[in-house]
């Protein structure tokens, strides 16, 4: 009925009207990779650390099962995987996205888009949540905000799942290749404080082999921060 040519990710949909979130059904239940879990809305949808996410009708809220046969170094690369093809995607539709590493797509400096992913044993569940026609939180956007008009929410999901299929096909093959297409989209060159267990400033540079952001300080010392419980913020 979708019509989907995927290979893997699209191989089977679940649809809801309405769930607690996706990733809390998609790692809880047994399901084959590629699965997709799909809903019009969530009524507990999350972003890391359990911090709200707002999930109204009109949005792309889905998750994926996945059990890549990686080496464990590159498993963090899959939220990469999330954010290109999330930017791809505004791409096909003239949206110009932009990654906030790691996890966000940002239009305009608006956040546009997040990608959680959480892991259960040897299932790796990766979450997006695309703000298309839905309402959003002061601040953020919406494609239907940014073009003038509704997206058709169905062509945004197949646009999505079939881009997300073949980055996932070729991560399996060349997981580092992701890598440059992070850093082709990426905001970089701008100054950003990075808070967590103690904060610091600097430029964002880079990112290294294994997805981390290489930060310039003012001293000239450069810091490498892994996507763990830091967040980033411009200044
Ligand atoms: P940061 O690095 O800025 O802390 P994050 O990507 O790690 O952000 P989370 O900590 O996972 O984000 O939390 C998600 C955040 O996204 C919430 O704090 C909220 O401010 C914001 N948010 C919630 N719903 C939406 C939405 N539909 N669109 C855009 N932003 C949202
Ligand atoms: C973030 O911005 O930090 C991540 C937000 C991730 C939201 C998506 S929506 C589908 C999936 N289900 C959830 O509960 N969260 C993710």
């Amino acid at each position: 009925m979708l019509g989907l040519k995927t290979s893997i990710i699209g191989r089977r949909v679940i649809y809801f009207q309405e769930i607690t979130s996706t990733n809390e059904f998609a790692k809880t239940s047994y399901l084959e990779e590629g699965t997709v879990i799909v809903a019009d809305k969530q009524t507990m949808g999350h972003g890391r650390l359990n911090r709200k996410w707002e999930s109204p009708e009109g949005g792309l809220w889905l998750s994926i099962v996945l059990s890549p046969k990686v080496p464990q170094k590159d498993l963090p690369k899959i939220v990469f995987l999330g954010a290109v093809g999330v930017v791809e995607t505004l791409k096909e539709f003239s949206i110009d996205g932009r990654i906030k590493w790691p996890n966000d797509v940002l239009v305009n400096y608006k956040k546009i888009a997040g990608v959680l992913v959480e892991g259960k044993g040897d299932k790796i569940v990766l979450g997006i949540g695309l703000n298309v026609n839905n309402k959003v939180p002061n601040g953020a956007t919406s494609m239907k905000l940014e073009l003038g008009s509704e997206v058709p929410l169905l062509s945004v999901f197949r646009s999505l799942i079939t881009n997300l299929d073949r980055l996932y096909l070729n991560f399996l093959k060349n997981p580092m290749d992701i890598l440059n297409l992070v850093r082709d989209n990426m905001i970089l060159g701008v100054r950003v404080k990075i808070l967590g267990d103690g904060s610091f400033e600097g430029i964002a540079e880079d990112i290294d082999d294994f997805g981390r952001l290489i930060i310039r300080l003012d001293s000239g010392e450069v810091k490498k921060v892994i996507y763990g419980d830091v967040s980033l913020r411009f200044l």
